[in-house]
């Protein structure tokens, strides 16, 4: 059994679309408050009122995860709202298509790849994950208790010819989310990694060669939940996960 988010509150990055858009919604299904940050003001106040109008709470605050004064006041803004912070999950990200589109991405070479768009994914997706885990992780600690849940990606993508930027990114937030969980544990704050196990369909997507949009869901509210009280370091395939 998934464990009650009831009296949780949860930080999803990225929340405006996507997979944290998904997260989002399935933790306020099971109670939790959402504080939702994202760049993209518009998608986020889509989903902030599809929580609110399913009877759920949700704060939407634009937050660049790049910039640590926008972290602080989003931080700040939560705790002012909700007290506290029991659950962050990192799904910000810029994808390869930041990069080079689609249909390049078999023949093009990286030594193509603009040195400033290097920089902005590996800020976004790396330095983003770090800031955010470091900001928040300082409100855990204090309450010695928290999950934090890293958004990763395969090895099938990450070593994917054509996908350096993107899988660099992933690998070096899976060092760095191994590592700090470890520093975290003495705290009783969990640093654990996702990964759906695949690309996954849109929201009303039906590619059966993709895993649908929600396989992420039942993993994600076992690492939210203290079902998960024992998890430390863990990386869990979203799409091969049984509940234990
Ligand atoms: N979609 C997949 O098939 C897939 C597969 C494996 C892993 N992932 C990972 O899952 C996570 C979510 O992916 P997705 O498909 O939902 O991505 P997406 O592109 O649909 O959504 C990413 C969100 O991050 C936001 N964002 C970008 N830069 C930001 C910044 N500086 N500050 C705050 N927000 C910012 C975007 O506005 C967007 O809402 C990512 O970490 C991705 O790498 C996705």
């Amino acid at each position: 059994m998934i464990g009650e988010l009831g009296k949780k509150v949860a930080v999803v990055t990225g929340a405006a679309r996507g997979i944290g858009q998904t997260i989002a919604l399935a933790y306020s299904r099971e109670g939790a408050k959402l504080s939702l940050w994202d760049v993209d003001v518009e998608g986020l106040d889509r989903t902030a009122r599809e929580i609110r109008v399913s009877g759920g709470t949700a704060l939407a605050l634009k937050t660049d995860v790049t910039r640590l004064g926008e972290i602080d006041a989003s931080v700040r803004a939560t705790l002012e709202r909700f007290n506290q912070i029991d659950d962050l999950v990192n799904s910000a990200a810029l994808k390869m298509s930041f990069i080079v589109p689609r249909d390049r991405r078999s023949t093009y070479h990286f030594w193509e790849i603009d040195p400033d768009r290097w920089r902005n994914l590996l800020d976004v997706n790396l330095t983003g994950v770090f800031l955010c885990c470091q900001r928040v992780a300082q409100e855990m600690v204090e309450r010695r208790t928290g999950s934090i849940i890293n958004i990763t990606t395969g090895n099938e993508t990450k070593l994917r010819r054509g996908y350096s930027p993107y899988g660099a990114s992933k690998a070096a937030v899976e060092a760095f989310s191994l590592s700090i969980a470890k520093e975290l544990k003495p705290y009783s704050v969990r640093v654990n990694l996702l990964q759906p196990g695949g690309a996954v369909n849109l929201r009303g997507q039906t590619d059966p060669s993709l895993l649908p949009y929600d396989v992420i869901v039942p993993a994600a509210l076992f690492l939210a939940s203290d079902e998960s009280r024992d998890s430390y370091g863990e990386m869990l395939v979203a799409k091969d996960w049984q509940p234990r």
